[in-house]
């Protein structure tokens, strides 16, 4: 497997002595990049939206995260390459309740715009499958969950993929994608009461006209929208108008963004938005999936891309195509964003010190019992314990959402790495269980755990190692049985090690060793990669962790995790092209 080191950083560009002793010093504490790797924000970050605020001068990018819980990300970066994820804008039950009442595995928080005006945050977001609700959340502190406010919420259904605009005025408008068409209303942003809603444009006839922006520039309200599914045929398009409600006149070159019809290792290019750096070049992000032509092999679902843009006075915007390696007008290198979250690709290492919290990035599936989840509990230090809930990861048919499942994940964030945990567990009853996830959805994940399958009269322990598929995704083959391998005899009693490593493009081992020797791991099982794309979780990315269950019996033994570990060892950017993981 080829493995380059790309060399990122290209020496300053100083034509003048004048310049070099101007900018010597600055210049060599921060290296100008010219050269950049897709996906920006790697790993499930489908619908992005971003922003550069002067003030502050710094990027701010979301995300979608449907039923994950802290959710709504706010990544920021003082350099478009590295993203530190700085606040939940979801971050209390208590915002959006309702998010508890939704059924289907890819509801939930969807495709939010973040705009800035007025020295304030703002972000409208859709809660899809479920009460058909929308939501105004604002914020004067992007960097601390608190201060994100309890939502103003605007009533709406059908309704998704709300974008924010302030016309010259200081009207705020909302625009929607709704019945296929898009539409739009004027907004009060203190009271959520919504004016009567306008048809704007339906699109050059690709299906699912979604994800509108509207810019206003030169005198022109500038539409920009995604058409054609977020699937193989996603494209971006525009249309101008010289009125905010029309008549459009469709950009000539429309599409204006895609890999539609092209065998690009970077499929389903859309649902863009633009937004100017601090040299007032324009970008735009977009979603990609890293799936190549075939659109089979693709785990991480739809990750954030970056392209540079020109759009010239009274011009059309011209955006670059997006590819694994892009050069562009990189601002500084520049790490020092505040907050204390983690960066995108930063490796876990985390211990759970006593008084330390559970880290930013780490999500649930919908809001957890907090008391579930504890951190370095009396007696256990240097512990996560998770007490279990009755029902597995899978649950019951009808998934009921309110009774929430033991289970506490970080996205898979790159091509090739590897997650493990090491697990204190000393199971009483039959069938409680502990282990190690690789999750797209309820319906759709591999687990290997650590479970008591001995029956209540068996004089014989038999604790066992157990490799479990559910779902299939994009699989297609004879079905795959649980494997079930007893725990060693001389690890009973001891922490075990659970591992989830993609050790190439196309599959995972799981693997489990003594944690006291965790060089003689075993491989229990691989599985596919296919296994964890499309399916139930088209529009989800997988992501792995920990749970803890008594799959429906009368346990109550809890699990004690220790030495979360997560590392990045490579990102495919082309067909067989893998770069380096490296946190720089
Ligand atoms: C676009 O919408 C208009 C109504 O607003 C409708 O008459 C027209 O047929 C639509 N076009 C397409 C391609 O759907
Ligand atoms: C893409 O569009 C083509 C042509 O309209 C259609 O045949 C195909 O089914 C579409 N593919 C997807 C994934 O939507
Ligand atoms: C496992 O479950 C059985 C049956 O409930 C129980 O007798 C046994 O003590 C449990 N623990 C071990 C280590 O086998
Ligand atoms: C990836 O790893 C699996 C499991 O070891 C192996 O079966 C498969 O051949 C590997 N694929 C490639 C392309 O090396
Ligand atoms: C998961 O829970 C369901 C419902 O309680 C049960 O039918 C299923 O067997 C469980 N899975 C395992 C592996 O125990
Ligand atoms: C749980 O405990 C109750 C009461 O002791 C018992 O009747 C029931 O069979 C147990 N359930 C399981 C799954 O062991």
């Amino acid at each position: 497997m080829l493995d380059q080191i790309f060399s990122m950083y290209a020496f300053c560009k100083v034509s003048t002595i004048a310049l070099v002793l101007a900018a010597a010093l600055p210049c060599a504490a921060h290296p100008q990049n010219t050269h950049y790797t897709n996906p920006i924000i790697p790993g499930w970050h489908s619908d992005p939206s971003c922003i550069y605020v002067r003030k502050e001068s710094t990027y701010f990018c979301t995300t979608s995260t449907f039923l994950l819980y802290p959710g709504i990300p706010i990544y920021a970066s003082k350099d478009l390459v590295s993203w530190k994820l700085v606040s939940n804008v979801l971050n209390r039950p208590s915002q959006v309740p309702e998010l508890n009442n939704v059924a289907w595995q890819q509801g939930g928080m969807y495709a939010a715009t973040l705009r800035y005006r007025e020295d304030k945050f703002h972000l409208v977001v859709a809660d899809l499958g479920g009460v058909g609700s929308n939501y105004l959340f604002t914020s004067s502190d992007p960097y601390n969950d608190k201060a994100w406010n309890d939502p103003v919420k605007f009533a709406l259904d059908p309704g998704s993929d709300a974008d924010l605009f302030w016309d010259d005025d200081g009207t705020a408008y909302i625009t929607v994608a709704r019945n296929g068409l898009i539409n739009q209303f004027a907004f009060d942003m203190e009271t959520g009461a919504m004016g009567p809603l306008s048809e704007l444009w339906n699109g050059t006839g690709g299906v699912y006209p979604e994800g509108p922006h509207m810019y206003k520039k030169d005198g022109y309200y500038y539409l920009m929208i995604a058409e054609g599914g977020t699937e193989q045929n996603h494209t971006e398009t525009i249309a101008r108008s010289r009125n905010r409600l029309g008549p459009w006149e469709a950009y000539p070159r429309n599409p204006l963004l895609t890999n539609r019809d092209t065998d690009q290792y970077f499929q389903t290019v859309g649902h863009a938005d633009l937004f100017q750096d601090e040299d007032y070049n324009w970008w735009a992000v977009a979603l990609s999936t890293r799936s190549g032509k075939e659109w089979l092999n693709y785990p991480m679902g739809r990750e954030t891309v970056l392209v540079p843009a020109t759009w010239g006075k009274g011009e059309w915007p011209v955006l670059q195509p997006v590819r694994g390696t892009m050069q562009g007008p990189l601002p500084r290198v520049n790490k020092n964003v505040a907050g204390d979250g983690a960066f995108v690709n930063e490796p876990d290492k985390f211990n759970f010190r006593p008084g330390s919290s559970i880290p930013k990035h780490l999500s649930f599936w919908r809001f957890p019992n907090t008391y579930s989840y504890t951190v370095s509990p009396r007696g256990h230090p240097n512990t996560l314990r998770l007490t279990p809930s009755s029902m597995n990861i899978t649950g019951t048919a009808d998934i009921q959402p309110s009774d929430p499942i033991t289970l506490i994940m970080r996205r898979q964030t790159d091509t090739l790495f590897t997650y493990g945990v090491d697990f204190s567990f000393d199971p009483k009853l039959e069938n409680e269980e502990t282990g190690v996830t690789l999750f797209l959805t309820q319906l759709q994940h591999i687990d290997l755990g650590i479970v008591n399958l001995s029956s209540p009269n068996s004089k014989e322990s038999s604790i066992s190692l157990r490799f479990r598929v559910e779902g299939v995704g994009n699989y297609v083959g004879p079905a795959i049985e649980p494997t079930t391998v007893p725990v060693p005899k001389a690890w009973h009693g001891k922490s075990i090690r659970l591992e989830i490593k993609a050790v190439n493009t196309t599959h995972y081992s799981f693997s489990a060793a003594l944690s006291a020797k965790p060089s003689q791991s075993q491989i229990i099982a691989y599985a596919k990669a296919l296994l964890v794309s499309g399916g139930t979780g088209i529009f989800t990315g997988a992501l792995v962790g920990a749970y803890a269950t008594s799959n429906g019996g009368n346990g109550t033994t809890n699990s004690y995790l220790s030495n979360w570990r997560y590392e990045g060892q490579g990102q495919e950017i082309d067909y067989d092209t893998i770069v380096s993981s490296n946190f720089f």
